[in-house]
């Protein structure tokens, strides 16, 4: 199953709705009428992304020996992306419909329009495609297309302060140069012995032709990018470590594992620097789609960075004193892929017994944006002030919320579309035994725990998932 084209968004609806709804993500710049293929997100979508973000350094840097982290500029030397190919080869084909003025990728409107791919073809042989099976513009219909022509997806601006055309400079539209550009920087000042890697998480832009599917495929995104660097005789060890690792992250990130494939990338589909290329794919509602990739890079970029600079890269082994210019595996994932997938996984309407359907996010509590809500079952006091006191407990060591209003139903009903694990309420039977109610999201059950164990028990309840995954990477 192929992803299908940007405009089909209507399985992801309900999806979008929520997460406007309940703020996860909202449409850029709204105020202003919207812009296209931006998005804000909200503070619970906020918290979803930290959460990612926090979980994967936490287990791929702090959770390896032989890992550091980096946070390079978004800004690099010009000549980087002359060095790395991007400015002479990270391009797609783009054609425009003379009518509409609509703008394609060639390469999709070949697949959607003849269910062919169209991967490997030159661009003459896409015009030819277009033109002999007479496709149809997507937009109004019409079957008059330009010619295929290049189309680089880097977006650039202007260094000078006079803004002439002579001080281009790219805003990256990958992490990884940035690591490659400090690869000396970290082995002299780091105590690093190859095989090592450099972790970065961080902004990357480009200038999709067809962005779409909510926030699948966007100008604006975030990386989270290793780059391992190794003797170019461990590569094929290293590259199935590397594939086994992003398969329990997937894992401990509570992601479905039976929507998660590995797509072999053919040899005359791999990207100007990579020997091999592996794509985690994840089935989402639109289509079975790239969620991470693992390529092997070889020493192409540090090897032309070399080049480029004049400044020896190469490596020196203290014990064997062999040197060489490292070779690099390196697994990468995009940040809103990530929430989107966790999102489509989690979400559920369900039909209850009274005929209600509640909507709830099913997200692992390691993920969930708020871990525990406290409420008092009714805004009155001792009630009130007893509630306040265990949540003030609480939310120094979880984020927790606090709602105080409306019946007890709809407060739970908004925290199960938050995806919050846990609620607590204090009743008149706490003020009487000193226990409170503990409800299980998914379950709905409730028990009683005195509040006194509350921590020990949600301590052993929110971690249970992480700490069981992490033993199964040691
Ligand atoms: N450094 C290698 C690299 O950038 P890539 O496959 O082009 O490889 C890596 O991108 C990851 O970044 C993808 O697997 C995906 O998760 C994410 N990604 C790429 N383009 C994206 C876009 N336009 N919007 C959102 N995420 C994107």
């Amino acid at each position: 199953m192929k992803e299908k084209s940007p405009s089909i968004q209507d399985s992801l609806k309900p999806i979008v709705a929520l997460c406007k709804r309940r703020g996860f993500i909202y449409p850029g710049s709204e105020i202003y009428g919207g812009f296209a293929n931006t998005y804000s997100f909200g503070p619970y979508g906020v918290e979803l992304k930290k959460n990612i973000k926090d979980l994967w350094w936490k287990f791929f840097v702090h959770g390896r020996r032989n890992m550091v982290g980096l946070d390079g500029p978004i800004l690099l030397h010009p000549k980087t992306w002359a060095a790395s190919g991007h400015v002479e080869g990270f391009n797609d084909a783009l054609i425009d419909c003379k009518a509409c003025k609509g703008r394609f990728r060639c390469d999709h409107l070949i697949e959607d329009a003849l269910h062919k791919s169209a991967d490997g073809m030159s661009l003459e042989q896409m015009t030819k495609e277009v033109q002999q099976h007479k496709i149809r513009c997507p937009k109004c219909g019409a079957s008059d297309f330009t010619e295929a022509r290049v189309f680089n997806l880097m977006f650039h601006t202007h260094m000078s302060k006079t803004g002439g055309n002579t001080d281009i400079a790219y805003l990256r539209p990958e992490t990884a140069q940035a690591i490659f550009l400090d690869f000396k920087n970290v082995i002299d000042t780091m105590r690093v012995r190859v095989p090592f890697g450099i972790a970065q998480i961080g902004k990357a832009f480009r200038n999709e032709i067809t962005p779409g599917n909510f926030v699948f495929r966007v100008i604006e995104f975030e990386q989270m990018e290793i780059e391992y660097f190794i003797h170019e005789n461990e590569w094929k060890a290293s590259f199935e470590e590397w594939l086994t690792s992003m398969h329990k992250w997937c894992q401990l990130i509570g992601l479905n594992s039976a929507r998660i494939r590995e797509k072999e990338h053919p040899k005359e589909q791999l990207s100007h620097y990579s020997k091999r290329t592996v794509d985690l794919t994840y089935d989402f509602p639109f289509g079975s789609s790239e969620l991470y990739g693992l390529a092997y890079r070889t020493n192409f970029d540090l090897s032309r960075h070399a080049e480029f600079s004049g400044q020896s890269l190469e490596y020196t082994d203290p014990d064997t004193k062999e040197k060489f210019i490292p070779h690099v595996i390196e697994p990468t994932f995009g940040v809103e892929r990530t929430l989107l997938a966790l999102l489509c996984d989690a979400y559920d309407e369900e039909v209850l017994e009274n005929g209600e359907t509640r909507t709830v996010l099913h997200f692992a509590p390691t993920i969930a944006p708020v871990k525990v809500a406290v409420f008092p079952l009714m805004k009155k006091e001792p009630l009130v002030e007893k509630a306040e006191k265990i949540f003030k407990t609480l939310h120094h060591i979880w984020h927790a919320e606090y709602d105080e209003s409306g019946a007890i139903g709809k407060r739970y009903r908004r925290q199960d579309e938050l995806g919050t694990p846990f609620c607590i309420t204090i009743d008149f039977d706490t003020l009487e035994n000193d226990t409170v109610t503990l409800r299980d999201r998914d379950s709905m059950q409730q028990i009683r725990v005195p509040t006194n164990k509350l921590i020990e028990i949600l301590s052993e309840k929110l971690n249970v998932g992480f700490y069981e995954n992490q033993r199964i990477t040691s």
